[in-house]
């Protein structure tokens, strides 16, 4: 049984059924939602960080290096990351994945912007991404912050767990979320990146009803965790 645990926003811990703990866009201590700071966490085995927004990216260097856990992002994240003193890190790119110890790994495409928080040059700015992860009897799709995409129709059949932002202005809202599952036809669905802020408040309960018999959907509240 792997065990996904939501932060709020787009930070969600993954224990697998191997044993490895992954962390998603670390954002912990300057997101108002999240139910853990940087000094709870003690073990992390691995950190994918869907692209540089300050919201994604700004906790994942200090927990690295905290826990030693393999940063794995794109190409120009790395990077920055090597830039910042990191060490043990994992280079992709879009549509590109690797088999890691925990499962195969593989960046899926995002339309958003490709800013790094923390490069003043602009020397690092990439494409964001999102992320397709097969285990072992598993599969996740974390999509990032991302507008709906016809690419997302390429995932169809090939998600148990589906994690998608609905918070709209910055990313899709509750209706092109709806959309993308119908593309997707995953077996679950968890709303993210919503009512961590004024302009991205959402009420997940409308999603739910518009996404009514295609999915099932899965609300959590920060600290909540689902097992699949
Ligand atoms: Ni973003
Ligand atoms: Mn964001």
């Amino acid at each position: 049984m792997a065990r996904l645990t939501w932060h709020g926003h787009s930070t969600f811990t993954l224990e697998t059924d191997s044993g490895h703990r992954v962390m998603f866009d670390p954002f912990l201590d300057e997101n108002p939602k999240s139910d853990i700071q940087v000094a709870d966490v003690q073990e992390l085995d691995f950190i994918l960080v869907s692209h540089g927004h300050f919201d994604h990216f700004q906790d994942a260097i200090p927990l690295a290096k905290k826990t030693g856990a393999t940063l794995i992002s794109t190409f120009e994240i790395v990077g920055f990351c090597q830039e910042n003193g990191l060490e043990n890190v994992h280079p992709l790119h879009i549509g590109g994945g690797n088999h890691f110890a925990f499962g195969y790994a593989k960046m899926t495409p995002a339309l958003h912007g490709g800013q790094v928080d923390g490069d003043e040059e602009g020397a690092f700015t990439t494409v964001p991404g999102g992320w397709w992860l097969d285990m072992p009897g598993k599969t996740l799709y974390h999509a990032g912050d991302t507008a709906l995409l016809m690419e997302m129709q390429l995932l169809k059949g090939k998600v148990d767990v589906a994690l998608l932002p609905i918070g709209d202005n910055f990313t899709m809202g509750p209706e092109d979320a709806a959309r993308a599952v119908e593309f997707i036809e995953p077996r679950v669905v968890i709303p993210m990146h919503y009512s961590t802020w004024e302009p991205i408040e959402q009420d997940p309960n409308e999603f739910r009803d518009r996404v009514a018999g295609l999915a099932e959907v899965v609300i959590l509240d920060p600290g909540d965790s689902y097992n699949f």
